[in-house]
């Protein structure tokens, strides 16, 4: 495994790798790296013959400088974590190496509209500053295919859609969430809760998989409303739950309509935003 900080270094042995014919998929992090982020790495390395991870806490997608300043930076840890998947090379550059000329630039990125709901409507600018940096990283590492985790649901669709509307030459992988015994979706905040709070956590995905057992039989604003309730316990407060339409990830009115439905969900337990999601139909 190699630990590279520079962009040019990443950059040019990418290229020594492609002109060998050998392929390169690409796993973008902000560290702190749990058993979700390794899965995606042991299936880049399942697909391609060179992996990369990047490991960089992007301040363009913090609209809370606190949150920012309170994001855990444990790079040896997560360097460890990464040993056993042999991993071909780590990227951990300064923000200076991302953003050369500030982090103004390569900030307007059109998104379709697509960033102004659900995670968006919370967080302005989060989605611009996440689209920023995945472009300035593609343009780094130039991979063939990118690898991301289908928990970020509006991030992965957003991402997808600047693939598309940028006709950027790289294929998105998208890997099924990681949860915990309980159902809980793996995320590096997920140590603040307290370990009650944790245990209890497996609401949020009792909850989505309810609501993928009523939408035949229930309308969609009886489903977001008992969703709302179940969610609404002990330490646990909803912020939205919306179904969706999985390409416009619009709110959807009658399920009959549509062929990609899913659930997403915002909940906040000691302090702690955590998010899930669930495919209804597709
Ligand atoms: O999902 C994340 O960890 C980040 O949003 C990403 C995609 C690495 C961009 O900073």
């Amino acid at each position: 495994m190699q630990l590279l900080s520079k962009a040019d270094e990443v950059t040019t042995l990418v290229q020594v790798a492609k002109s060998k014919n050998l392929s390169v998929g690409f796993v973008p992090t902000m560290g702190a790296l749990h058993k979700g982020h390794i899965s995606l790495v042991r299936r880049a390395k399942k697909e391609n013959d060179i992996v990369i991870v990047s490991i960089f806490v992007n301040p363009t997608q913090f609209n809370d400088k606190k949150d920012l300043e309170k994001y855990p930076r444990t790079l040896d840890q997560d360097i460890q974590a990464l040993k056993p998947t042999k991993v071909d090379i780590v990227f951990a550059p300064d923000v200076s190496e991302i953003y050369p000329d500030g982090d103004k630039k390569g900030s307007e990125i059109d998104l379709g509209g697509l960033d102004k709901m659900m995670e968006g409507a919370f967080r302005p600018g989060h989605f611009n500053g996440v689209a920023q940096v995945v472009k300035r990283l593609l343009d780094i590492v130039n991979p063939d295919r990118l690898y991301m985790g289908q928990k970020d649901f509006q991030q992965f669709t957003i991402i997808q859609h600047m693939i598309d509307t940028l006709h950027l030459p790289v294929h998105m992988v998208v890997c099924p969430i990681m949860r915990e015994e309980n159902g809980l979706a793996m995320s590096s905040r997920n140590v603040r809760l307290t370990s009650t709070t944790r245990s209890n956590a497996g609401i949020i995905y009792k909850t989505l998989k309810s609501a993928k057992s009523k939408l035949k039989t229930h309308t969609i604003g009886n489903i977001n409303a008992e969703a709302m309730k179940s969610l609404s316990t002990g330490p646990f407060e909803p912020v939205y739950f919306e179904i969706v339409d999985g390409n416009t990830l619009q709110p959807i009115h009658d399920a009959s309509k549509h062929d990609y439905i899913v659930a997403c969900t915002a909940v906040w337990a000691d302090g702690v935003r955590l998010i899930d999601n669930h495919i209804l139909k597709s």
